[in-house]
């Protein structure tokens, strides 16, 4: 399973296994990682699960589409390497995938 970091604004880390076909979002969930809230469940409309991919990462896990966009518009300081992490599938090539959980959502 591929494991995915999460690291909060204060610097702590938690590491999560995820299963294939999930999400990065409901990785977090169910994890219980703080900072990501995902009120809409992951439907795109609520950018409550954003995080900032780290540097090393964004090219494998690309950019947002344009809908995601529309919606990071409404996130908490969004960054050229925001991404909403209910729309980033986990899939074998994001293994070690780290990401960086804002200081609060939107
Ligand atoms: S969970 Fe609502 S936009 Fe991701």
């Amino acid at each position: 399973m591929p494991r995915i970091t999460y690291i909060e604004s204060n610097g702590t880390r938690h590491e999560a296994e995820a299963e294939l076909g999930s999400t990065v979002m409901e990785t977090a969930v169910m994890n219980g990682i703080p900072g990501i809230i995902a009120e809409c469940g992951g439907s795109c409309t609520c950018a409550t699960c954003h995080v900032y991919v780290d540097d090393a990462w964004t090219e494998v896990v690309g950019g947002p589409s344009m809908m995601e966009e529309d919606m990071l518009d409404f996130a908490w300081q969004p960054k050229p390497n925001s991404r909403l992490s209910c729309q980033i599938k986990v899939k074998d090539t994001i293994d070690g995938l780290v990401v960086h959980v804002p200081s609060r959502q939107a």
